[in-house]
């Protein structure tokens, strides 16, 4: 496979899509009474409505013929197999082995690596089952209460999402804090909270190299050694969770409290793996299983599963319609789980760190639309800030919408009306509302002549704005990680039709490397130099005294 657009099938899709631009979702509604049935899928508790999108069967049989003839049944097969996939950095993918909870076996370079997942993920019990019961005490004797973990990009939005998640299956004796800007005022907000007798440290990072997870770390140690009076302090109140033994022991944390996952794990894919040691800290063992579970079920659906039937694929295709068809540069996630309030930050690593490619596995420049922007957030505090452009802007913006059929929180009427604002608002960006409905409406209100026709074309709504509602019963730890493992192959999927590389991230070297430079400069430990005279003007003024 070569370039995506080469394929027989793109020039048919490309036809079919001057046939369909001008068909409006509400005809495609009302000529078929049966399209919720036709064009969604239970999967247990999981509920996944595509009705409202702007296809025909016709176009669902061409988009899987896409990823047909992009090899996707090959691809899915060579990654589950451990071959290297992830061919920039030569490494096989297997987050899906972390979660295997069958026995079946699964290589890498020959080796199954099933027994040492299972190995560390009973370390990790082990220790969790200590701090939960009282029996892992600080350097006082005192049982731990806060619980803080040092991390950024995979290795805090993963573990800090579903921390949030399963808020109601947590211990409710812990306090969960996650600790990753470099801003010094994230760390000294988190530290004012805790009490440096009952406090444990998790400093996370798959390299132990990454700038900001360090510096935290080592304002954190500092903090301890100062408030406690002992060095030996750290061993009672630091863990490391890393691929890199050499450095944890470096940094002074003894490496039999050291939790090992391995390079085949990549960043945005590892809250399956010792990264979920937060995770499992705070829900336990039963329910981190679970949350495993709901993965592993996904990705046997996703390994197993006709295309045609396969969710993952059917909402990776329905993404490059948009992409690459209608030329929708961006997706937005609408959640109406306030205990999801951190997904959408979660999935823009997730997809924008894996998709966010244009040069293919062929090393040349991608002629197609790769990745979106993805963005989101609450959905019912969004309509009262951006849903204006979803309605009426210029820009087409497919929307995920997420919702619990049930809340955990029956307070009188908030769940209902928080539902019925969901339902609505997809409602509302599907049918819109049509010119002379609202010429109609205005008349009502009294009216008439020219400040009705100034107002009219303020009043209309295009409609036509495709979404996925995917609700579940109750958000569970399962539902949680068919959720998750739902997206990650989403992504996968997206990356084979594009013939990119989801799984390397070289975008964010260079920025990496700049700091570098810049930080003597600004530290005046080195004159500043060699930069554009904006930059040079910007480190004078950062350098001002104060
Ligand atoms: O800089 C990007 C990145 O490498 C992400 O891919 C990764 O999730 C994050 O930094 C943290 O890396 P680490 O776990 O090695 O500290």
């Amino acid at each position: 496979m070569s370039v995506p657009s080469d394929l027989p099938v793109w020039q048919e899709l490309k036809a079919h899509h001057a046939a369909m631009a001008d068909l409006h979702l509400r005809e495609l509604f009302a000529a078929d009474p049966a399209r919720f049935s036709t064009f969604s899928r239970r999967f247990g508790d999981l509920l996944v409505d595509f009705s409202k999108h702007r296809i025909t069967g016709e176009t669902l049989g061409l988009l899987i013929e896409l990823a047909r003839q992009a090899q996707l049944p090959a691809w899915i097969e060579r990654t589950f197999n451990g071959e290297m996939v992830n061919h920039t950095e030569r490494r096989s993918v297997l987050h899906v082995a972390l979660r295997n909870r069958s026995d079946r076996p699964i290589l890498v370079n020959g080796a199954d690596v099933m027994p040492g997942v299972n190995a560390v993920l009973e370390h990790m019990r082990k220790f969790a089952d200590q701090v939960r019961r009282g029996k892992w005490r600080g350097q006082t004797g005192k049982r731990i209460r806060d619980v803080v973990n040092i991390g950024i990009g995979g290795s805090d939005l993963g573990p800090k999402m579903v921390c949030e998640a399963l808020e109601p299956y947590g211990d409710p004796t812990l306090r969960m804090h996650f600790v990753s800007n470099v801003d010094g005022a994230h760390i000294s907000h988190v530290l004012a909270e805790c009490d440096p007798e009952t406090t444990l440290f998790i400093i996370a990072s798959k390299t132990f190299t990454t700038q900001e997870t360090m510096t935290n770390a080592h304002t954190a140690r500092a903090w301890l050694i100062k408030e406690l009076g002992d060095e030996t302090a750290v061993a009672k109140h630091f863990v490391a969770v890393s691929t890199n033994a050499e450095g944890v022991r470096k940094f002074g944390i003894d490496t039999a409290n050291m939790f090992e996952f391995w390079d085949w794990v990549g960043g945005r894919y590892s809250l399956w793996s010792a990264i979920g040691l937060p995770i499992l800290v705070y829900i336990g063992m039963e329910h981190f299983i679970e949350l495993l579970e709901g993965a592993h079920a996904m990705d046997e659906h996703f390994r197993t599963a006709p295309l045609e039937e396969n969710l993952p694929v059917i909402l990776a295709m329905l993404g490059v319609w948009y992409i690459d068809f209608f030329g929708a540069a961006s997706q937005v996630t609408l959640v109406y789980d306030d205990y999801l309030r951190s997904l959408p930050d979660y999935l823009q690593q997730l997809d924008m760190e894996s998709n966010g490619k244009s040069i293919d596995r062929e090393s040349q420049p991608v002629t197609v639309n790769t990745g979106p922007i993805l963005w989101g957030g609450l959905g019912n505090n969004g309509q009262h800030a951006f849903y204006q452009l979803l309605h009426q802007g210029t820009h087409l913006v497919p929307a995920d919408f997420l919702a619990p059929a049930h809340s955990p929180n029956p307070i009188g009427d908030h769940h209902a009306i928080l539902l019925s604002n969901c339902l609505a608002q997809a409602e509302a960006l599907m049918v819109g509302k049509t010119e002379p409905q609202a010429r109609a409406e205005l008349e009502k209100q009294g009216l008439s002549g020219e400040a009705l026709e100034q107002l009219l074309p303020y009043k209309v709504f295009p409609g036509n704005r495709p979404s996925t509602s995917l609700f579940y019963r109750h958000l569970t730890p399962q539902v949680m990680g068919s959720l998750l493992a739902l997206y990650e192959h989403k992504v996968f999927t997206q990356g084979v039709i594009w013939n990119i590389n989801s799984f390397d991230q070289w975008g964010v070297e260079l920025g990496k490397q700049l700091a570098n430079a810049i930080l003597p400069e600004l530290k005046g430990d080195r004159p500043a130099g060699g930069h554009d005279s904006s930059t040079l003007g910007l480190i004078a003024f950062c350098r001002t005294p104060d």
